[in-house]
């Protein structure tokens, strides 16, 4: 079921600083920032050979990485992304062995827009992790 690992997300107070550091200490090439306000984060991509990285910024009041980034204020890694064939059949399989499916169950789209999901970290070896449909 698991395919290609998507991204690495990593959620960071300052996006500016974040992507400095990338850009001038490691030499990546990256996107221009994108608010996403339907998921309460601006974003930005760090395009590497193999995967990519995905900057993470809190935007707006209700951000859903504003408490991640209360415990670790250094910034961290938030989740990781596979992607899958097909998103409804590995989510069906998930949930019939009890795995959890957070928000109603049902994909939303992300990023890249293609449909994802997000599964409980409790259940993936303390990991938030999105599945994106490939
Ligand atoms: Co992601």
């Amino acid at each position: 079921m698991i395919g290609r690992l998507n991204h690495v997300a990593i959620a960071v107070k300052d996006l500016a600083a974040a992507t400095s550091v990338y850009k001038n200490a490691l030499g990546a090439v990256l996107t221009d920032p994108v608010e996403q306000p339907e998921h309460g984060v601006t974003v930005v991509f760090v395009t590497l050979p193999n995967t990519k990285i995905e900057f993470l910024e809190p935007l707006g009041a209700n951000s859903p990485i504003a408490k991640f980034l209360e415990k670790f204020p250094d910034g961290g890694i938030h989740h990781v992304c596979y992607e899958v064939d097909d998103i409804l059949a590995a989510r069906d399989k998930l949930k019939e062995q009890g795995a959890r499916v957070l928000g109603d169950g049902n994909p939303k789209i992300g990023a890249h827009g293609k449909p994802v999901l997000f599964l409980h970290p409790k259940d993936f070896c303390g990991t938030l992790t999105e599945l994106e449909q490939a």
